[in-house]
């Protein structure tokens, strides 16, 4: 790997091994010639265990960026005490090799005290209703689940100091609170968001489908078929409760109760009533046998869709 010699949209064709990296400082050294010469850098932070979907994001930045780091980190803040943080899928030579296929330079694969050493006491948080309701609710994963992205993103923001950082719809209001607090607290880069990579069948593609049996594999279609249904029967009855509702009997169909199925503007993520003139997120959350799965669509006034 050079960082002298790579240009953005160079074509990978014999995917060099992407360098990887544990600690802070030895990340911004190798980054520091980079940005002395002003080379756009990407990043894409991930948690591992890397599908298509991650695939997507790497190839973006690839395409987009002079230099991309991929950062790897099973974010500990992020998970609440029920959650599966001991049991979240890890293959770390898998993730390399797929890395260094998709034209990665550096990952960034610190140890939990490299990021939270003895004493951390500060956090990043977007207060109000960005992460307080459908994941954020106190019943769901709760604000803190948001707290703890947001304040391992703002750290990667700052060690890596990106140009553009990349990230999935599927995971939509993520992505909606990463933008705010780079907007609150100026960031200076851009946040791109890419669409959500699916399966044949439709399922979202999610580190999580491992933990889906069979069986349950089957039944998690459902989520996919839902949203769409509900995308589909919106715009054609212009009606948004004709398109819930079609959704409710795709997931009742697989007996799956969501925890949420609701309509939100994709912006504020504030409730809405009917079709706006705005982009309208529709999400589901539901547990499918062992896996909590999401999905989402997004309603755009001129009825293109973002899925
Ligand atoms: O989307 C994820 O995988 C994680 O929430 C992120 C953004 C890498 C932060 O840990």
């Amino acid at each position: 790997m050079n960082l002298e010699s790579r240009s953005p949209g160079d074509t990978v064709s014999t995917s060099a091994a992407a360098r990887v990296l544990r600690g802070v400082d030895e990340l911004r050294a190798a980054l520091a010639p980079a940005r002395r010469e002003g080379r756009a850098i990407g990043l894409v932070p991930t948690m591992g265990f890397l599908h298509e979907g991650h695939v997507s994001l790497l190839r973006a930045a690839r395409a987009e960026n002079d230099v991309v780091v991929m950062s790897l980190f099973v974010n500990p803040t992020q998970f609440g005490p029920n959650e599966d943080l001991d049991r979240y899928p890890r293959d770390e030579g898998r993730d390399l090799r797929l890395a260094s296929e998709a034209g990665v330079d550096l990952v960034f694969a610190p140890d939990v005290p490299e990021l939270y050493p003895d004493g951390a006491a500060t956090a990043v948080e977007v207060t109000g209703n960005l992460t307080s309701v459908l994941d954020g609710d106190p019943q769901r994963r709760g604000s803190g689940h948001f707290r703890g992205v947001t304040t391992i993103v703002a750290k990667l923001f700052n060690i890596v100091g990106p140009d553009v950082a990349y990230f999935g719809q599927k995971d939509a209001q993520q992505a909606a609170v990463i933008k705010r607090m780079v907007r609150d607290l100026d960031f200076p880069l851009e946040v791109r968001v890419m669409p959500t990579v699916r399966e044949d069948d439709g399922l979202a593609m999610s580190s999580r489908n491992v933990y889906l049996e069979p069986a349950d594999r089957v039944r998690a279609v459902a989520l996919s078929r839902a949203v769409a249904t509900c995308e589909q029967q919106a715009t054609a009855r212009g009606s948004l409760d004709a398109g819930l509702a079609a959704a409710r009997i795709e997931l009742a169909a697989a007996a799956i109760d969501p925890e949420y199925l609701e309509a939100r503007d994709a912006e504020t993520l504030e409730p809405v009533e009917g079709l706006t003139g705005r982009p309208i997120l529709v999400a589901v959350a539901a547990k499918v046998g062992g896996a909590r799965l999401i999905d989402n669509v997004v309603i755009n006034p001129h009825m293109g869709r973002a899925r």
